[in-house]
């Protein structure tokens, strides 16, 4: 069955960098909307009897990219498709797995569901945020395979900088899978530090027993949205002596002057992949994504 790749508004770049790389067909469709506000989606090409990856990420207007995602793949669907791979490279509302407080929606299992329902066949998603699931497989009843970009990240680090004595660092528990990753890929040690957040733009680190004094770091984490995260944890490592430090990660999301408070921080630079387009997505998930739809 002829593979063919179809990129959602919020992936386009992305979704054409994955045909290139398999030398598959990718197709066009109109993205408008009407004076109300309404979408208006229109596939240009036949897909019947097709297998179609269909690549778009949810990041910053999360909502409207979730229900182009389900109209396209109900469409796809009518017109025929045989298969359809939802391939979502940042995947919104994975934070909020769990009920915190009385009350609280169920997000990421609404999500899972609909996508479910409206009839993708598996998916592909990549660092996803999965703190107390730790299996992709648990959320999604469809095959589904959660891919990682550290490898990538860290062969850039490698390229790009000259860095000594590195450590590779990752902010909290739940970063430790990528900083153990990083840290492979480049040959070093890593540790992780302890955060606590305190709303959902500051968070707190503590100063644990550490020493980082003439060393260069690379800290690692899944997602930079605010910065607070990072800029924290740089300001903890800078306190303690840390040289040089490179702040990685495979989502950057980038809201709120991010960048200023990472750079204000004492952070070096800041390498982050194009699942996300952005100023730093220095690294592409493209050869990833494509590696494994060339496997199906
Ligand atoms: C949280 O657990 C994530 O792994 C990231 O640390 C977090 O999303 C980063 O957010 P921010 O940049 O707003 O601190």
């Amino acid at each position: 069955m002829s593979l063919v790749i179809i990129g959602g508004s919020s992936a386009q770049a992305l979704a054409f960098k994955v045909a290139k790389e398999l030398n598959a067909p990718f197709i066009d469709c109109e993205y408008k909307k009407f004076p109300d506000g309404e979408k208006y989606i229109r596939v240009e090409e036949d897909v019947e009897g097709k297998k179609v990856a269909l690549v778009q990420s949810m990041y910053l207007t999360p909502d409207e990219y979730l229900l182009e995602y389900f109209l396209l793949v109900d469409n796809l669907k009518d017109m025929g498709a045989r298969e359809i791979i939802g391939v979502i490279p940042y995947f919104a509302y994975a934070r909020q797995d769990a009920r915190f407080k009385p009350g609280e929606a169920l997000s990421l299992k609404t999500i899972v569901s609909l996508i479910e329902k409206t009839g993708t066949d598996k998916v592909f998603t990549v660092d996803m945020h999965l703190h107390r699931v730790e299996n992709v497989n648990r959320l999604f009843k469809i095959p589904a395979k959660n891919l990682t970009a550290i490898p990538l990240l860290g062969e850039y680090v490698k390229k790009e900088f000259i860095l000594h004595d590195t450590l590779v660092i990752g902010p909290d528990e739940e970063a430790e899978q990528w900083a153990k990753t990083m840290a492979e890929t480049l040959g070093t040690e890593y540790d992780i530090l302890e955060k606590k957040r305190l709303s959902a733009t500051e968070v707190e680190i503590a100063p644990r027993e550490l020493d980082v004094k003439t060393r260069d770091l690379v800290i690692v984490d899944d997602i930079i949205s605010t910065g607070g995260t990072l800029a924290k944890t740089i300001e903890v490592l800078k306190k303690k002596g840390a040289k040089k430090i490179v702040a990685t990660c495979t989502h950057p999301v980038l809201v709120e002057n991010a960048l200023k408070r990472i750079y204000k921080a004492g952070g070096d630079a800041v390498i982050g992949t194009d699942t996300i387009p952005s100023p730093v997505s220095y690294v592409s998930v493209a050869p990833l994504i494509a590696e494994a739809l060339r496997k199906l």
